[in-house]
């Protein structure tokens, strides 16, 4: 490739795989129809990439010193967790997330915390006037002067400011309308994307300031997803929940800091978004009394166990194909439970349409779930009513066993702290269960002897 030529590429917008040519199926995904055609201006190499970092030299690793990275904390609980015990300074946060889920509140309550702190933040906006963030920050509550605002999408003159200002904290809101001049695609494009991205992670490395990228995920080709950027940031967050119902999840879904399985659970309010400290006890309001079908379950996320509702709805099938639906799990886990019930307990739900749902529109992939799915179905099947101080923990074999499980005890402590009396459990996990007060482990070997307790 000559230098400083206008050249087409091709991007791959899963993985951003690069190519001179089309190709159906990427080589580096296995994706099919993700090739987009780009413009790409090609630098003079010397220039750019290798400006602004620290010179580094190799250390063997008995020089390297193991203190702690520096933690900031962003008073949120949920976040600080998700995070793995605070921003880490010098690190490159993506967060992740559909639009109008909550990202740019999010992270406007976090620049308040951190200028609160008497932390340099700069929160730079692409999207929406100084005005349309002013409107939010007067719902969201007072802002020192610590924090600043500023309306830009050129990265020039972004990494000027950052240059010159030099803050602890930098937000970017959002990378898809951030651009280089130097690259002649348009903002948003996979090689745009991913060179803005480069661009701060220069500035975050070199500078050691901690910067967050928001960026949107979008079903449509004509937006670069924030997937390209994942490998290149420290940590990604993702922001998720139902945009109808008032609880948002933050997922790690990469961390270089800390564990990528813990969530922070958060409510949107009118005044922006509340963390909510006991989520089961969030998740489990409005459950229906005495009614069939409904059971409660414990699932982990990363170190907390988390209590849901588990719904079944077994009705006579009018068709000739029985109609199986899920919401909130995994639809082909529930044919496989729906199956061994069938076999191992002989029940015909061969002309039954089942559907299951999660209550509270959380995803739960966890196979800790599956007794209490087994338990649901077959109690909307015989209509009859679980006891509601009764919970399920276990995962269920194709032969009809219930299998053990991780962290029982802290399952089992958490159902008794929201006065739950029973706890169906494995058997195989008995003798690591320590007696908890008020409520009572049963073991049970097979799904059919769960069932004999109802
Ligand atoms: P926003 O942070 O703009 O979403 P994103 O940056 O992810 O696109 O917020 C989206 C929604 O949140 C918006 O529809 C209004 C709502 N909202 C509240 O309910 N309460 C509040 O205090 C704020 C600031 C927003
Ligand atoms: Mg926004």
């Amino acid at each position: 490739m000559a230098k400083g030529k206008n050249t087409v590429i091709f991007f791959c917008q899963e993985c951003g795989y690069e190519s001179s040519k089309w190709m159906g199926q990427c080589p580096g995904c296995r994706q099919w129809n993700t090739f987009v055609e780009e413009n790409v201006t090609v630098r003079a190499p010397g220039k750019g990439m290798s400006q602004g970092l620290t010179k580094n030299r190799p250390s063997p690793l008995s020089e390297i010193s193991l203190e702690e990275e520096d933690r900031i904390s962003t008073h949120m609980i949920e976040l600080d967790r998700v995070l793995g015990g605070g921003l880490v300074a010098g690190s490159l946060t993506l967060v992740g997330g559909d639009p109008g889920i909550g990202k740019s509140t999010l992270l406007l309550q976090v620049c308040r915390n951190l200028a609160g702190d008497e932390k340099e933040v700069l929160y730079v906006s692409g999207e929406e006037s100084l005005k349309q963030i002013k409107i939010r920050a007067n719902r969201i509550g007072d802002f020192n002067e610590h924090l600043k605002l500023l309306c830009e999408t050129s990265l020039e003159a972004i990494e000027e400011n950052i240059r010159r200002t030099s803050p602890d904290v930098v937000v970017i809101d959002s990378i898809q309308t951030m651009y280089r001049e130097s690259v002649s695609s348009a903002p948003g494009s996979v090689s745009q994307v991913r060179e803005a991205t480069s661009v701060l992670l220069q500035l975050a490395k070199g500078l050691n300031i901690s910067i967050f990228i928001v960026g949107h995920v979008t079903k449509e080709g004509t937006v670069a997803g924030p997937r390209v950027l994942e490998h290149m940031v420290d940590t990604v967050l993702y922001f998720e929940g139902d945009r109808h119902a008032s609880y948002r999840i933050l997922r790690g879904v990469k961390n270089r800091f800390g564990s990528t399985n813990e969530i922070g659970v958060f409510e949107m309010e009118s005044a922006g978004l509340k963390e909510v400290l006991n989520p089961s006890e969030f998740m489990l309001s409005g459950k229906p009394k005495d009614a069939n079908g409904s059971i409660v379950v414990c699932s982990m996320e990363g170190t907390r166990p988390m209590l849901i509702e588990v719904q079944a709805l077994v009705c006579h099938s009018n068709f000739g194909i029985p109609r199986r639906q899920t919401i909130g799990t995994d639809f082909n886990r529930v044919n496989l439970l729906i199956a061994v019930l069938e076999k191992r307990l002989g029940l015909s739900l061969g002309n039954c349409d089942a559907y299951v749902n999660i209550a509270g529109g959380i995803k739960i992939q966890e196979p800790a779930i599956d007794l209490g799915i087994a338990m649901a179905v077959v109690s909307s099947f015989k209509n009859r009513t679980i006891d509601n101080k009764l919970i399920a923990i276990g995962e269920v074999g194709l032969s009809g066993e219930v299998r053990g499980v991780s962290m029982i005890q802290a399952r089992i402590q958490e159902a008794a702290k929201l006065g739950f009396t029973t706890c169906v459990i494995p058997y195989v996990c008995m003798e690591s269960v320590k007696e908890v007060t008020g409520i009572k482990a049963v073991g049970v070997k097979s799904v059919k002897e769960a069932i004999q307790l109802l």
